[in-house]
């Protein structure tokens, strides 16, 4: 370690050697190209910030976890804002509630905290459509992430919404923002469109000022940082571990010779998706490069530092090779984890970060207290097709073929096809989605009786039985846009036509799914469970919904739900969707429950959607810590 604090030294003496001319009023916060460092109201000042995302984490939490950072030794922090988040309609905007984006800078810099502000519009995040408004799709043709007309029309409102309400915040208006990114790693993305850019720059200049450090964030290559970077914006770059430090930073210097060292996304863990072994990042490696890049006088922000839970529709997905959806957990093998608590890595990383500056006296915030509330008997509510009056009060739309999601205007969570059987089927007969236009699964039944699924990438046909003018129902799932890459334009519903047999499948009544809001409106009405009801003699299959309450008891604790045997689905507690589950195809077996969603005076209402098939004991279990890695092979 002694190497190490010369090192510092040596580097720090460069910047402290600076002796510019201190800005009146004392607020400023800029870039020192002679010293190679920012200058914080006309002194040297290095970063050390970690993410956290307010759209991921139950407001009353917000200070918690903000605390646990502060605690750490963190003098930053770095907070995208998803715009689709904020305009889920287009022209109607949402800064109430868990969308109160003023009230967490406030509560950030109550806490002593600056904060690195990523506005997108395009944020990536692993969360849906990158953070864009799935609106934008109703022009099919749109090219996201360019100059487009339309595309730029729309991202051109929301940021006459949104930057006046930053500019505030911004330090130097005496806030607590330092910086601002444009864009997010641009570089990446195919269209490569300087003329996008250089719109956004102007934007971001005209809304916040001459004043405000703006910056962008590339991946570690060439042609990231050659499309991703634009003149007037200071260029970043983002690493993990596995990479030699010196390289990446030499990278950076070759697209911007003079000016801080900056790793705006140094990964300390990584996500998982659905089907993935859990993903995990090695304390000390994190530790041992975060110290590195210290010693050599970077600006370092760690990403996540609490990485919190998809909730909802919220999540992600990747198309490589074929479609890939994001978990809902974002623990992210981040320093605190999913439910804010200090990890081993927090410790080890707070540990590197005292050899750099003074942390903050006092002792670390506990973890949050956990509960193990048991076992809580749910009762079938009914099949999805036989509750189409509740779930679809306006009704269907009528459409020869089918429509997308996008066209329905619905753009989350489940709708459902209908159409007749055109024929007998006596044998079996395949169901055919021929262009892969299943986004992303289908869940089919005939006369309510479930059949099978379709799901795109991987199962494009199964066999169908039954009898000309049977009722063929088919709910197809969104499991979450694609987050990063050229296939963000990411239709969802029925993408084409499904063909059975030799017939193309027409005439369909299509059903937009309000689940959200008949639970919110106190759907389904609790009916105490039945003696027999709570055993089924038989597996139930097939799209259904079931009930339970878990008795108050005074506590309000957060908990983990555990749906063993339970396949596929979504489940929801006291109206709050908490999101999918999957522990069948893993690696996540536990659902997040933030304590204060529990009533201590009422009965919770707990509602499950599963998709395909339940256990025969209809249960689950809320268990008092999380499992993120499985399925169980064992039993
Ligand atoms: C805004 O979002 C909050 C949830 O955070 C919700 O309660 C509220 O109804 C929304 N407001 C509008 C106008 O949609
Ligand atoms: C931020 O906090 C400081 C005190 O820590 C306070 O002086 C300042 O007014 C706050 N800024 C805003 C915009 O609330
Ligand atoms: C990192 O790269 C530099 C320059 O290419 C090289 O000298 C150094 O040995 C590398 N470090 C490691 C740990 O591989
Ligand atoms: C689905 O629910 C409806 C309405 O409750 C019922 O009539 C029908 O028998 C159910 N279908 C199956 C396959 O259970
Ligand atoms: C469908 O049925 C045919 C004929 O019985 C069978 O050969 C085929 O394997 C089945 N396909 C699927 C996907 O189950
Ligand atoms: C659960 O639902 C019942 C009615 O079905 C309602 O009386 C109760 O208030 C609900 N519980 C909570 C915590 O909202």
């Amino acid at each position: 370690m002694a190497a190490v604090s010369l090192l510092l030294v040596a580097v720090n003496l460069a910047c402290f050697s600076f002796s510019g001319t201190l800005v009146s009023g004392g607020r400023s916060f800029s870039i020192d190209y002679k010293n190679n460092c920012f200058l914080k109201d006309g002194k040297p000042f290095q970063y050390i910030s970690g993410s956290i995302h307010y759209s991921r984490i139950p407001p009353y939490y917000w200070k918690d976890r903000l605390v646990k950072m502060y605690m750490t030794g963190l003098n930053a922090i770095q907070v995208y804002v998803p715009w689709n988040f904020h305009e889920a309609v287009q022209g109607v905007h949402n800064f109430t509630g868990d969308r109160d984006l003023e009230r967490f800078l406030d509560l950030a810099n109550q806490t002593g905290l600056l904060v690195i502000l990523r506005p997108g519009p395009y944020i990536c995040a692993e969360w849906e459509m990158g953070g864009l408004p799935a609106w934008l799709l109703q022009k099919p043709n749109i090219i996201l992430r360019s100059a487009d007309t339309d595309y730029v029309q729309a991202l051109s409102s929301w940021l006459a919404v949104l930057l006046p309400k930053v500019k505030p915040w911004l330090y130097i208006n005496g806030g607590n923002i330092i910086s601002v990114q444009v864009e997010n790693e641009y570089g990446s993305y195919y269209a490569c469109d300087y003329n996008y850019m250089r719109h956004l720059r102007t934007l971001f200049r005209f809304f916040l000022g001459e004043d405000v450090v703006l910056f962008t964030t590339d991946g570690n290559t060439d042609k990231e940082m050659t499309c991703g970077t634009l003149e007037g914006l200071y260029a970043t770059i983002d690493f993990g571990t596995d990479t030699n430090i010196t390289e990446a930073f030499n990278r950076q210097r070759r697209f911007e010779p003079r000016g801080p060292l900056v790793n705006s996304e140094f990964y300390t863990g990584w996500l998982d998706h659905w089907g993935d072994q859990h993903a995990v990042v090695d304390v000390q490696k994190v530790s041992r490069v975060l110290g590195e890049m210290l010693t050599m006088g970077a600006n370092v922000n760690m990403y996540m530092f609490e990485g919190g839970t998809n909730f909802g529709y919220w999540n992600g997905a990747d198309h490589d090779t074929r479609f890939r959806s994001v978990v809902t957990s974002y623990d992210y093998d981040a320093p605190l984890s999913e439910a804010g608590d200090p990890t081993e890595k927090l410790l080890a990383i707070r540990d590197v970060i005292k050899q750099f500056r003074e942390i903050p006296s006092g002792p670390m915030p506990p973890a949050t207290p956990k509960f193990a509330y048991g076992f809580v008997k749910l009762k079938k509510v009914g099949n999805i097709s036989g509750l189409l009056d509740t779930l679809s009060p306006l009704g269907p739309v009528k459409s020869q073929y089918p429509l997308t999601f996008e066209e329905m205007k619905q753009y989350y969570g489940y709708m459902l096809y209908q159409t007749t059987l055109p024929r007998d089927l006596s044998e079996s007969t395949p169901l055919i989605s021929p262009l892969n236009g299943v986004h992303d699964r289908a869940y089919v039944s005939i006369n309510g009786v479930f059949q099978g699924l379709l799901e795109r990438d991987t199962v494009l046909v199964m066999n169908i039985t039954g009898q000309q003018g049977d009722t063929m129902d088919i709910l197809v799932e969104n499991m979450g846009r694609v987050n990063f890459g050229s296939k963000i334009n990411d239709y969802k519903g029925l993408l084409s036509n499904l063909i059975l047999g030799k017939d193309v499948l027409t005439d369909w009544k299509i059903y937009p799914l309000d689940i959200d809001g008949a639970i919110a409106g106190g759907w389904p009405v609790s009916v105490s469970p039945q003696s027999s009801a709570s055993t089924q003699t038989e597996p139930i299959v097939g799209p259904s919904f079931y009930m339970g309450t878990l008795q108050p008891n005074n506590l309000a604790w957060d908990t983990f739900l555990k749906l063993k045997e339970w396949t596929k689905g979504q489940v929801w507690i006291n109206g709050v969707n908490l999101g999918r589950y999957w522990p069948a195809r893993g690696p996540q077996q536990t659902l997040y429950v933030p304590g204060p969603l529990l009533s201590t005076t009422l009965p919770n209402n707990i509602t499950v959607l599963e998709l395909e098939k339940a256990p025969a004991h209809l249960r689950i279990l809320l268990m008092d810590r999380p499992q993120l890695s499985g399925p169980d092979k064992k039993s």
